[in-house]
């Protein structure tokens, strides 16, 4: 058996996402790390097994899955040497050059260019608790929350040697793994690719991701898969970024389904990538068919050198898997760990302002005179925060579109002739209106801000003082998108110039919300390790300026969800969703985007109609409802200019989402029908003691004439107890085996219904 080391400096207390104020001490059922005989390693969790073993050197995938109850390895040890016998098996660490034939995980190249590497077992240590990760965000927990088994790999010939790290987590049905790669040799070498997965047995797949467009995030495919890639840069409809963010086209996490799956039953298998940068995806079926699962960061992207004696550690991938429950369970326990185990402590569960943000309400075109009104009157109908978007910045090219300013982060004068100081207090003077609109409350409107720190304009004095900051090509000039260019944050005068522009900005006016935006993907890059060095240099930026000011509530943008991944859900708690704001087609971006990321991540606001991105009309009721569904609720209009029934209706609108906040936050979240099934998408949230929860059902068209609205049923309640919903008493298990009926007349109709145990 093996001994237990402690690891050193883990969590660090002084990072925003490592404090574990939540987690346990969990006493696991099972040792969650077993070596038997120095080579067969069974990991468990509460409900899984993890288990691989070493044969001739190389490292074999047996099972992942249901908990197994033996403490061995399935496999007797193999009889015959690698060989012929290499891409017949299931491989655990598939390196190039082994006869595997199949994709490697781990392509290095050699000082002479040379890319066969011989890895071979080089003992193992398990260790109590989890290390950081070094420079990159990652889950954290306490020494009871989590085991880490470390296996070495040795290729002795180049002197190379690789860690296999896998977290074990004694909490959830959740090994996170990632690896490290140390050249101890003399010369230089190139990690060319350095992904991460498992090998899953010839069984029937089915493969389930997301993907999109701006405006049109996280739609949700689900394929069988078959022979060959499934994703990957060389086949057709594959899942990756090239963007150097995560971006709209897809995102980084995926699931591995058996086809009866549903979004209630069966077993399911995630895969979560904590990066923010270019991913590769590569799900391949070969002759015996075992499927390949990888993830990693983009090898067009990466060709990282490694100087003899250094060490590079790749981003963390969460494998989860849950033995029942299908999607939705998957969903919910991978949310759960995220906030428990990955988002910033300090913001998880801490209400979140209803805002008013100016975006659709002026664009552009905005100056103090403009704006106090829509503060003001945003501050009667009681809603906490006033967000001020693009637009306020720059002196010598003042941003008054989108062509110039970015990078000049001080307040343009002509439009707030007072300062931004004296604007943000003249916001946070004004005392909130109460929910009945009939009072003023003691409660002050607060002051929030946009800003885009890692790009900018050709015109605007930093670049006119730094052109040498811009990521470009040597002997070619960088392409433009919406007029801007990207700041190469691999370099450090850069994140240092973000670090002291911004905080400079946050201590020259009392803002306590900033809104991240990143408006556009990296072209030309001087060397394909510039897209990692450039994640590197935002997380140190994100890291220290969330740090630096943790009251601050951070939210990321990237022209809506392009950047609502995993890693910059450590600094940021919560994202703007979507730029699409037409509250139909949210429903869908919402529940999609919820298939990894907890709807407590995501903004979600009522603008108006004829919509700016469809021209679709909706009630306001319906408008509303849908953004209540979201951890920050708020709205983007022109408060001045509501309709009159719609404004009356605002007060009740803030109230709602401040008394359904905690649930948002705290709650697991069921997706009862998918709006990309059902004409009635609904979900609902159920406190973590199933006290109490929250109904969101909606109707996209009228079927008064066609079929009726199937009986809503609820999940995530006790049969055998009884429930009030909208203040009338049910049997749990009618409200679970039959459900309700709705009837409702008209298009986008909604209904929000509490619910209680009794
Ligand atoms: C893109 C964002 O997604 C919008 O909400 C808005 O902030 C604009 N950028 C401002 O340029």
């Amino acid at each position: 058996m093996t001994q237990l080391d402690h690891i050193p400096g883990v969590p660090s207390a002084s990072s925003p996402r490592c404090r574990p104020k939540m987690t346990t001490n969990i006493k696991p059922a099972h040792d969650p790390v077993t070596v038997t005989d120095g080579y067969r390693f069974h990991l468990r969790t509460p409900s899984s097994s993890y288990v691989f073993h070493e044969t001739y050197g190389d490292l074999m995938a047996d099972h992942w899955g249901s908990l197994l109850t033996s403490p061995y390895a399935i496999e007797e040890p193999d009889s015959e040497p690698p060989g012929w016998m290499t891409i017949q098996r299931r491989r655990e660490f598939p390196t190039l050059g082994s006869g595997d034939f199949r994709t490697p995980a781990l392509v290095l190249a050699a000082h002479d260019g040379c890319e066969s590497y011989s890895f071979a077992f080089d003992g193992h240590k398990v260790h109590r608790g989890k290390p950081s990760l070094p420079g990159m965000p990652c889950t954290f927990g306490k020494e009871g929350d989590v085991t880490t088994l470390e296996v070495r790999m040795k290729d002795t010939a180049n002197n190379v040697v690789v860690r296999l790290f896998y977290a074990v987590w004694h909490g959830h049905d959740v090994v996170s793994r990632w690896m490290e790669i140390e050249n101890r040799g003399e010369k230089e070498i190139t990690v060319k690719k350095a992904s991460q997965g498992t090998d899953l047995p010839n069984e029937e797949w089915e493969l389930a991701y997301t993907y999109g467009n701006w405006a049109g995030e996280r739609r949700v495919h689900r394929k069988p898969v078959g022979h060959g890639m499934q994703g990957g840069a060389r086949a057709d409809d594959s899942f990756q970024s090239l963007a150097g963010y995560t971006s709209h086209l897809f995102g980084q996490e995926y699931l591995l389904l058996p086809p009866s799956t549903t979004e209630t039953s069966g077993p399911a298998w995630g895969f979560a990538h904590i990066y923010s940068g270019s991913f590769e995806a590569q799900i391949e079926r070969d002759f015996n068919g075992h499927v390949r699962c990888l993830s990693g960061i983009n090898p067009q992207h990466l060709a990282y050198p490694l100087p003899a004696g250094s060490s590079f550690t790749t981003p963390e991938l969460v494998l989860a898997y849950s033995p029942s429950g299908g999607v939705g369970q998957l969903s919910r326990n991978l949310h759960r760990f995220w906030k428990q185990h990955l988002l910033n402590q300090d913001w998880v569960h801490r209400p979140r302002p209803t805002l008013v943000n100016n975006w659709e309400a002026t664009y552009f075109d905005l100056d103090e005179k403009k704006l106090l009104p829509i503060a003001e009157r945003g501050a009667e109908l009681g809603i906490q925060l006033f967000v001020l978007d693009d637009g306020w910045f720059g002196r010598k090219y003042p941003r008054t579109s989108d062509k110039q300013g970015l990078g000049d982060w001080v307040v343009n004068k002509e439009r707030f002739p007072h300062g931004l100081d004296e604007f943000g207090r003249k916001v946070t003077s004004l005392a909130l209106g109460s929910t009945d609109g009939c009072h003023k409350t003691k409660e002050h409107m607060q002051f929030g801000l946009w800003v885009e720190p890692e790009m900018v304009s050709r015109r605007s004095a930093l670049y006119e003082e730094h052109p040498e900051w811009v990521l470009r090509a040597p002997r070619t000039e960088p392409t433009e998108t919406r007029h801007q260019l990207v700041l190469d944050l691999g370099q450090r005068a850069v994140q240092d110039y973000i670090i002291s522009s911004i905080s400079a900005l946050l201590d020259s006016a009392p803002v306590s919300y900033v809104k991240w935006d990143n408006n556009r993907g990296m072209h030309e890059l001087p060397r394909p390790s510039a897209m990692h060095d450039y994640q590197l240099g935002l997380y140190r930026v994100l890291h220290t300026l969330t740090s630096r000011y943790p009251k601050v509530l951070w939210e990321g943008c990237a022209s809506g969800g392009g950047r609502l991944d995993l890693a910059l859900s450590a600094y940021f708690s919560q994202h703007w969703t979507s730029d699409n704001t037409d509250a139909l087609d949210r429903i869908a971006i919402q529940f999609g985007s919820s298939l990894f990321s907890p709807p407590s991540l995501m903004g979600a606001h009522v603008s108006v109609v004829p919509n700016h991105q469809t021209s679709r009309t909706t009630p306001f009721e319906f408008r509303a409802h849908v953004a209540l569904m979201a951890g920050s609720f708020g709205f983007e209009l022109d408060v001045t200019k509501l309709p009159k029934e719609d404004a009356k209706q605002v007060p009740q609108f803030v109230a709602m989402a401040r008394e359904l906040n905690g649930l948002v936050l705290k709650g697991d979240w069921y997706r009862l029908n998918n709006p990309w099934e059902s004409n009635w998408p609904a979900g609902m949230f159920m406190s973590q003691d199933g006290k109490e929860g929250v109904v969101f059902w909606f109707q996209v068209r009228d079927h008064t004439r066609g079929d009726v609205a199937p009986p809503l049923k609820l999940q995530g309640l006790d049969p055998k107890l009884e429930y009030k919903l909208d203040g009338k008493k049910y049997a749990g298990s009618d409200l679970v085996y039959i459900g309700i009926s709705i009837r409702e007349h008209g298009d986008y109709r909604s209904r929000v219904m509490r619910l209680e145990r009794l």
